[in-house]
């Protein structure tokens, strides 16, 4: 056997267990409806919340940014690449959150590694909620802190760790919207525990960024914690319709990053187009109140509506309503027979949740219309006549 034959091993333990993963080509922008595998299908599954993806004002910003400054940023920040409009998103993203700096990143999944393993080391100890995002479990395992998960919004639980623990520095990282779930981390618990025990607390809002919030703040925002949290992390991929992502906090905190966070300091900047559609979309997510109000009319229209039909969806209150099935096999049946009907929802399995919890993770966008929302809870009717 070849020494690479390994890999095909792999895949065929995974086909047998149903986990196999394939690409989808999806034709076409990110709208309310996309052709996916060449069939036209209520698009359900997007983190495009706000529909701003394909959004004229960014498309324009864009086109304006690559005409002006090219397309590529052509190095690193702390080389060459820094260029005006990275600065200039910053200080918007740093007014957004109410902190005194924000510092852009290539990714939420590089905000996530570069801070963590910057806020935390040897030393120190990291305690992460059991349902926080991978990019978070990588980035506590590569921070070489002792991690401590404590069950899902626990907070007795962390409680009694932050008290037991004797390391340098400690510091509670949460998701604030959980990805896969929906609910809200109970934050301002989390802080009073931690402030009690001298320890950081760091949120992942990549979710509630530009969705959750008075002005699109996050769940920091609404609930009023900006001077109690160390970081603040949101993306620009998902609500927000580009791509990158951010942390906000101190300026010390930010220059830090700067200097230590290695996955600030070793990639190439963002590229200024998408710096300049990202800028277009916070004046939009900002003012917009009414795009917000006219996602949760929507979620609302389908929660109760797959409710109503017996579905499984969960207590959480966010705009992602998770349908737990559990199985795989049924999980992934009822997805593809979804797209049969025209709805798009991808089946959602271990290792991205706990096994026995397969579920589909319906999202809505505030584009979608009331007409759109009917359509795919008429689809679920019929899935739910095929499958009694
Ligand atoms: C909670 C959470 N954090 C971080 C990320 C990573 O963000 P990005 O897609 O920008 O890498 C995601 C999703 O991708 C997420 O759901």
């Amino acid at each position: 056997m070849r020494a690479d034959q390994f890999a095909g091993c792999e895949l065929a333990h995974r086909e047998a267990a149903g986990l196999r993963r394939r690409l989808r080509p999806v034709d076409g922008p990110q709208d309310t409806w996309v052709t996916v595998d060449g069939r036209r299908a209520l698009l359900l599954c997007s983190n495009n919340y706000l529909g701003l993806a394909n959004h004229p004002a960014l498309r324009a910003a864009a086109q304006d940014a690559a005409a002006e400054y090219g397309v590529g940023a052509g190095a690193s920040r702390l080389i060459s690449g820094s260029m005006r409009v990275h600065h200039a998103l910053e200080e918007e993203l740093a007014a957004f959150k109410g902190a005194e700096a924000a510092l852009l990143f290539t990714s939420g999944y590089q905000a996530n590694i570069g801070s963590i393993t910057t806020l935390v080391g040897g030393d120190d100890a990291v305690f992460s909620d059991e349902l926080n995002h991978a990019s978070i479990v990588d980035a506590c395992r590569l921070s070489r802190a002792a991690v401590f998960v404590y069950p899902h919004k626990d907070v007795d639980a962390l409680r009694q760790l932050l008290e037991r623990s004797r390391a340098r520095r400690r510091l509670v990282v949460t998701d604030s919207v959980f990805s896969m779930d929906g609910d809200i981390a109970p934050l301002r618990a989390i802080c009073d525990v931690a402030e009690r025990c001298g320890a950081m607390v760091m949120v992942d809002e990549a979710h509630a960024t530009g969705v959750l919030g008075p002005h699109g703040g996050g769940v920091v925002e609404a609930e009023r914690l900006r001077e109690r949290i160390t970081v603040q992390m949101g993306t620009l991929g998902k609500a927000l319709g580009t791509f990158g992502a951010f942390v906000a906090a101190r300026r010390d905190v930010i220059d830090l990053l700067i200097n230590a966070a290695r996955s600030f300091i070793y990639t190439t900047a963002l590229p200024p187009p998408v710096v300049a559609a990202a800028r277009a979309a916070l004046r939009i997510a900002a003012a917009d109140d009414e795009r917000r109000r006219r996602l949760g009319d929507n979620v609302a229209r389908l929660r109760t509506g797959l409710a109503a039909l017996g579905f499984d969806v969960g207590d959480a209150a966010s705009h992602i309503i998770p349908v737990r099935i559990g199985d795989v096999e049924g999980t992934l049946r009822v997805s593809n027979r979804l797209l049969d009907a025209g709805v798009f929802v991808q089946a959602i399995r271990p290792p991205t949740v706990p096994p026995g919890t397969a579920r589909l993770r319906i999202t809505a966008m505030s584009t979608h219309t009331a007409d759109d929302m009917q359509f795919a809870v008429d689809a679920f009717r019929q899935i739910r006549g095929a499958e009694s």
